[in-house]
């Protein structure tokens, strides 16, 4: 079976067709970033603007190759304006195709990064850290259908920390790769030069406010020099990743799940990926661990479409809405 993903939600315009809910036959991505790092961080109706004018060119160049049975659609959470293009361009679609329309939760989709091209899918039970620009979620899957939220962020995500520091820094928008380019030039000794928030909690909740303030702090009275970009960029990384593998290996621990997914655009980070790894060789745990391919991590339609073939749920074109608030464990 032949799924037409489509993705709007944000600053991503995707189309991708994947068979089977694994294999991908077109995967056409475009971003509007440069638009954004213009205005330093996304303005809503310059991404809804940019959807508009790409979603055709996109599209096109996706379903030229083949047709398709389905058609999977983003939901929600996102940007309204954004959200719209993709669910009326479906809408559309449906209609003239006759074919069925899929909803989908964007941040359940990014888990099928995990899915997408492997030999081997992942084994349940399985724990998942779903980090990206608005969310920071850990869950606990026992199936493909039972999610269970074990915690999240209380402020900032793990995305918007990178990006919030990287903009205190002087670094381009988007801030997590900026962080991470400039961290590779500092060395790896690190001095802790910021907080790890709630490490030491008994619970897998978040807070990555408070990082931003201490890093405002630091530098409003400083030159940005470059030294000081790629120290302070190595240190707030080191910051968020310690954070986020301590509280995911307690989850591990736990829970003793056969797998443990990353997903979402800061599962890219090469650190993160790195020292989770090495974490879980020198603990010795034993957990297949999943990270994604780094073009999956951020937003795609292919992971859209991923997930409406394992959670198929037919609606007819006149019954789909968006749900800009959506969260990890609602049903679209
Ligand atoms: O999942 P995503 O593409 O979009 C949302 O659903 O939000 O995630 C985007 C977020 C941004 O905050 C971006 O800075 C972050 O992912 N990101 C990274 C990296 N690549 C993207 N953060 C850290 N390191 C990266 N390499
Ligand atoms: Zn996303």
């Amino acid at each position: 079976m032949k799924i037409l993903g489509i993705e709007t939600s944000c600053d991503e315009t995707s189309a991708s067709i994947v068979e089977n809910g694994t294999k991908i036959i077109s995967n056409t991505v475009f971003s509007s970033q440069e638009v954004h790092a213009k205005t330093g961080g996304i303005i809503p109706e310059n991404a809804a603007r940019q959807q508009i004018t790409s979603i055709i060119p996109v599209l096109e160049k996706s379903i030229k190759k083949t047709g398709f049975d389905a058609i999977a659609v983003t939901v929600g959470p996102g940007l309204i304006g954004s959200l719209l293009v993709g669910i009326e361009t479906a809408r559309t679609l449906s209609y003239v195709y006759k074919k069925p329309i899929i909803p989908v939760n964007h941040l359940v989709a990014h888990i099928y990064a995990n899915f997408l091209e492997k030999k081997q899918l992942p084994l349940f039970p399985n724990i998942c850290l779903v980090v990206s620009g608005g969310h920071t979620d850990l869950i606990y899957m026992r199936n493909l259908k039972s999610i269970k939220y074990l915690g999240g962020t209380r402020d900032d995500a793990a995305g918007e920390a990178f990006d919030k520091t990287a903009r205190l820094l002087k670094l381009p928008y988007p801030g997590g790769p900026s962080i991470a380019l400039k961290a590779k030039e500092h060395s790896k000794n690190f001095l802790s030069l910021f907080p790890r928030p709630m490490i030491h909690d008994k619970n897998f909740e978040f807070s990555f406010s408070g990082l931003k303030t201490s890093v405002f702090n630091k530098v409003k009275d400083t030159k940005i020099t470059n030294n000081l970009q790629s120290k302070f960029a190595a240190e707030v990384q080191e910051a968020i990743v310690d954070v986020l593998i301590h509280k995911t290996l307690i989850a591990v621990d736990r829970f003793k799940p056969k797998s443990l997914l990353l997903a979402g655009g800061v599962s890219a980070n090469q650190r993160l990926r790195e020292k989770l790894t090495e974490e879980i060789e020198k603990k010795q745990i034993k957990v297949d661990v999943y990270l994604p391919k780094l073009e999956y991590c951020t937003d795609n339609a292919a992971v859209i479409a991923s997930c409406a073939f394992f959670n198929k749920k037919y609606i007819p074109w006149q019954k789909i809405k968006v749900n800009p608030e959506l969260t990890i464990t609602d049903k679209v």
